[in-house]
């Protein structure tokens, strides 16, 4: 079933964290919704620009509406990562997406505002919800490329305005991390004290973390031994989910740990099996592989086990 974040928020807030996880094709549809349901977690498929071009946005939309008939269990939300005007709008009018990001964090205070605002209109006249980011994250992801030096952390004092000014219904703040496999370059680690701060300005508001993979080392070490080269990639400590969901973060992103278990599943395999190449022998290693991730982060989540409570209060 696919709804808003409104009623998943409201249920996490302060408790629990839902997964936010990216999808590029089948494999990881699958994947991604048997983990959820082995978990029984709700959660939030997360489709970005890259992503709905990789392929075509209407093959991932049909690919989701089939996992949706296939997975009836399942409770979602459809969310646009990182979306540009344009794209949200397009989002928004397809009727498909229950919930939109909108970035104009790279531009100054008030023209992020008013971007976001002009979206924010026109996704609540159609029952579309809204997340926008206020500060920078550093790091890579896709079509957004930000200098570790031009990171900036969310000022606490300006969430309040930012939010009052554009009516968002969540808002995805820097506090430290960054996207890609390769986090945490200088000695800082997540900045609670900002969120703190951003807590006590927006008290019950759903805040947003991005750039949450953990990269595994062991993952990293499993990649690296069958040929790849990752040096130094880190990520964050999933055990820190726990009390970034108590100060307000209901929504965590994982994006990377994703690509990383594809990885690993399809160097080890060719590998192991050089004279094979089928692509669905590796392509079932993954989705199983790919569940178990989805169902293991659930538990740092706190969102495992939440699945019935959810479905309770949508009725
Ligand atoms: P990671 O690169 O840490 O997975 O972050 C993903 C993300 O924040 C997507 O918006």
């Amino acid at each position: 079933m696919i709804v808003t974040t409104t009623k998943l928020f409201q249920t996490a807030y302060g408790k629990f964290a839902v997964g936010a996880y990216n999808i590029n094709n089948l494999e990881q549809t699958m994947g991604l919704f048997r983990g959820n349901l082995q978990s029984q977690a709700p959660f939030i498929l997360q489709i970005s620009k890259g992503a709905r071009s990789y392929t075509h946005k209407t093959m991932l939309e049909g690919l989701i509406r089939s996992a949706d008939d296939i997975f009836p269990e399942s409770v979602f939300a459809v969310h646009l990562d990182h979306g540009d005007e344009e794209t949200c709008y397009d989002c928004i009018n397809s009727g498909f997406y229950s919930s939109v990001m909108i970035d104009a964090s790279h531009e100054d205070f008030e023209t992020n505002i008013a971007i976001t605002k002009r979206v924010v209109d026109a996704a609540h006249a159609k029952g579309v919800v809204v997340e926008a980011e206020l500060g920078m994250l550093g790091g890579v992801e896709e079509h957004v490329a930000v200098e570790e030096a031009d990171a900036k952390l969310t000022d606490p004092d300006q969430a309040l305005e930012f939010v009052e000014r554009t009516g968002i219904d969540s808002l995805a703040c820097a506090i430290g991390t960054s996207h890609g496999a390769f986090k945490f370059s200088g000695t800082q680690g997540l900045r609670f004290d900002v969120l703190e701060e951003i807590q006590k300005n927006l008290p019950g508001f759903p805040l947003v973390m991005h750039g949450s993979s953990s990269v595994p080392q062991e993952e990293v070490k499993r990649i690296n031994d069958a040929g790849g080269k990752l040096l130094g990639a880190k990520g964050v400590d999933a055990d820190q989910f726990k009390r970034a969901s108590e100060l307000g973060v209901t929504k965590i992103n994982i994006d990377t740990d994703g690509r990383l278990v594809w990885t690993r599943v399809h160097r080890e395999f060719f590998n192991e099996k050089p004279e094979n190449f089928d692509l669905r022998p590796p392509g079932k290693v993954f989705m199983t592989a790919y569940a178990d991730f989805i169902a293991a982060k659930n538990v740092y989540l706190g969102s495992a086990g939440q699945l019935e409570k959810i479905r309770e209060i949508l009725g």
